[in-house]
């Protein structure tokens, strides 16, 4: 069963992503430690690869940061690629890495590939990568590991502030094995596709404690079909059998499985941490709860609205009801913000292969 065919395409998603870049900052200055050991002796161009690159706008920016500082270490070809899922929209990304006819790398020294398949796969040749990179989404499943999630939307589960819904210990135990599997999976096709001592850095939204990148956002979503439930347009069965297949992960979750004795990895960092959000920091400046329901909303639409069609694919007049959901969940939050404090915590590991 398709989990989502990917983010909202035609710039949207590039667009109203400005808070993954600011959980992607954080770690640039583990990316250039990385860059300046990455291994670049042998034959071959030098691979970049970034698994989840979406539109693009994020994944070419890191590029840009990574490009000139290899060429101060080689003057050997460099292959970027980006990879998503097949269904994702990869028209922006192919404009804005030749938007003048040349290379936004620069000289011809420097070719770029985009890779539709799932990260959870192999999909480059043996050794070929000397640095692989995902960002802010290897937390979607591979698959749904149930059919149904009756009395919430979301693997986590509510926030303890809202409280609405439940998910059950052994539910959550379900998402939680999956969510090991995909973090081995994903590990094991890396580890055919690096180079001996090439790195892997792996940054997702996630959870620590009480903070989790999931509160919020995915409560105020459930609110909104649950004010559409009551109203007649969806059924008591499409709730319960909708959800969002992403699980929000610890630290320990990610760095469990990349130390097992048969993972060929060394862990260099392991961090989670808190990002600023760009939204959050513009309403405290302006106090426009419009603005900032505007753009809260645009946020997690970019990111949800896939997945809500694919759930909802049976019911006439889609795009309306669709309308609706979003249009219900910028109002919540709009009149009601403190029900629906979001913050960006996130969780990274950066490994040698060994
Ligand atoms: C929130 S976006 C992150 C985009 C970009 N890396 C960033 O940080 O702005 C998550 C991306 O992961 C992709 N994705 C989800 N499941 C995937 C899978 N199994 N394989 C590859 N990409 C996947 C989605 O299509 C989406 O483009």
């Amino acid at each position: 069963m398709q989990v989502t065919t990917g983010m909202m395409g035609q710039g949207f998603y590039n667009r109203n992503s400005a808070p993954q870049m600011s959980a992607i900052e954080h770690v640039l200055p583990w990316l250039d430690a990385a860059v300046s050991a990455l291994p670049l002796e042998g034959p071959g161009a030098i691979g970049l690869a970034d698994f989840g690159c979406s539109e693009g706008r994020n994944s070419i920016a890191l590029m840009q940061r990574i490009v000139p500082a290899l060429r101060a270490r080689t003057d050997a070809d460099i292959l970027t690629i980006h990879s998503d899922l097949p269904t994702n929209d990869f028209s922006a990304l192919f404009r804005d890495l030749r938007p003048e006819g040349t290379s936004v790398f620069g000289g011809p020294g420097v070719s770029s590939c985009a890779v539709g398949g799932s990260m959870f796969d192999r999909l480059l040749p043996r050794a070929s990568t000397h640095l692989a990179m995902t960002f802010n989404a290897i937390g979607f499943l591979s698959e749904k590991p149930l059919d149904r999630l009756p009395r919430y939307i979301l693997p986590n589960g509510p926030s303890r502030l809202r409280g609405i819904g439940r998910v059950s210990e052994e539910e959550h135990r379900v998402f939680r094995q999956r969510a090991a599997e995909d973090i081995r999976a994903f590990l094991s096709a890396r580890a055919e596709e690096l180079v001996p001592g090439g790195k892997l850095l792996l940054q997702v939204f996630g959870a620590e404690g009480d903070r989790r990148t999931c509160d919020g956002i995915y409560d105020v979503l459930n609110d909104a079909v649950l004010e559409v439930l009551k109203v007649g347009g969806i059924s008591r069965e499409t709730y319960e059998a909708y959800y969002q297949p992403v699980y929000f992960r610890t630290l320990e979750e990610i760095t469990a499985i990349a130390e097992a004795d048969d993972m060929p990895f060394r862990i260099e960092r392991a961090e989670s941490y808190e990002a600023p959000v760009p939204f959050n920091e513009a309403f405290e400046r302006t106090g426009d709860r419009a603005a900032y329901a505007r753009d809260y909303t645009n946020f997690f639409r970019a990111f949800t609205e896939a997945v809500l069609r694919l759930s909802f694919a049976e019911i006439a007049e889609l795009d309306d009801l669709v309308e609706d959901i979003y249009r219900r969940a910028e109002r919540l939050v709009r009149d009601t913000p403190e029900r629906y404090p979001f913050r960006y915590v996130a969780v990274a590991v950066l490994m040698t292969r060994t």
